[in-house]
Parts: C-alpha cells; sequence; structure tokens
C-alpha cells in the first residue's frame, strides 16, 4: 500500500474525528472504516480500560471483523496487555513467535497495538490483526497511532 493511499485514509479518518460528536461513534466509524479500506487490516478493535476494575481489566468494545474470544484481557496477558501496561506501542511481526500472543483468529500472522492516552493515561488501545505478516510497517504504525491520538483527543473533549 503506497504512502499516498495511507495519507488518503488518514485524511478521511480526520474527518471523522471533526465530524461524529461521541467517542463511541468515532470508535465504531474508525473500526468500520479502517477494516474496509486498509486491505491487510483484517481485524480492528478497540478494548478500553473497565473503569475502577482491580485488577485493571481491557474490555473489548467497538470492533470489525470475527468475533473473538477474548473479550476481557487482564494487563498481564497478551500483546494487548503488553501495550496497555507499558502505554507503549507493541508490533508483532510474526505472532506465532510471540509467547504472549493470544489467538483470535488462526489466520492472523501480524498484529500492531496502539495505547489511547487522555490526559497522558491509558484508557485503552487500538488493536489491529492482519493475516499477512509484517503488516505493520513504519508508515502502517504511524498511521495508527494518528488514528489512536484522534480517539484519545475526543474523549478528552467530548467524553465517551
Ligand atoms: N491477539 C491479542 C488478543 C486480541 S485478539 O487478537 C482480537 C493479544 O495477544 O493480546
Amino acid at each position: 500500500m503506497s504512502a499516498s493511499r495511507i495519507e488518503e485514509i488518514h485524511n478521511e479518518v480526520s474527518a471523522l474525528a471533526q465530524n461524529l460528536p461521541t467517542a463511541r461513534e468515532l470508535m465504531q466509524a474508525m473500526a468500520k472504516l479502517l477494516h474496509e479500506r486498509m486491505l491487510k487490516y483484517n481485524w480492528v478493535g478497540f478494548y478500553m480500560l473497565e473503569p475502577g476494575a482491580q485488577p485493571p481489566m481491557l474490555v473489548l468494545g467497538a470492533f470489525e471483523g470475527a468475533m473473538t474470544p477474548h473479550t476481557r484481557i487482564p494487563l498481564n496477558q497478551g500483546i494487548c496487555g503488553a501495550a496497555a501496561s507499558s502505554g507503549q506501542t507493541v508490533v508483532v511481526d510474526d505472532v506465532s513467535k510471540d509467547p504472549r500472543y493470544l489467538a483470535c483468529s488462526l489466520e492472523t500472522r501480524s498484529e500492531i497495538v496502539v495505547p489511547v492516552f487522555v490526559h497522558g493515561k491509558v484508557v485503552g488501545e487500538l488493536d489491529i490483526d492482519s493475516h499477512f505478516p509484517a503488516a505493520f510497517t513504519p508508515d502502517h504504525q504511524n498511521f495508527v497511532q494518528h488514528c489512536a491520538r484522534l480517539v484519545g483527543k475526543k474523549l478528552e473533549t467530548a467524553g465517551h
């Protein structure tokens, strides 16, 4: 996928963030857009930290793609737990080689998880799986980080 095509979809995602009033609507529409338009994004979804849960728990929110068995993920499990607990983007080029990986679909080959921040604190994350190995090049990482930032900003300004 060319940089100009990523740029085109980057602009479409930014337009969604401008036009949709709530974070819930933005996350739903963003998951749908990314799943439909990004050829190698085969599962796209948000996990959000459950408010007040002890121990902390990631709960599946808006998503597009096959239903996953992992609807609740503690922070010490999975690529998802690693990204939320470290506050860092995690890219896995070959999920079969990562012992942290929790399988959603047998077809998944690579994955990216990008934390969503509100006022500097992790509140959730954007998780994308691909049926293709090493799908998340640095251009894709920048793009997915942009998407996660838009959701964080919407949560800060408009709430859920
Ligand atoms: N693969 C993730 C679990 C979520 S599903 O992929 C949708 C993980 O290892 O945390």
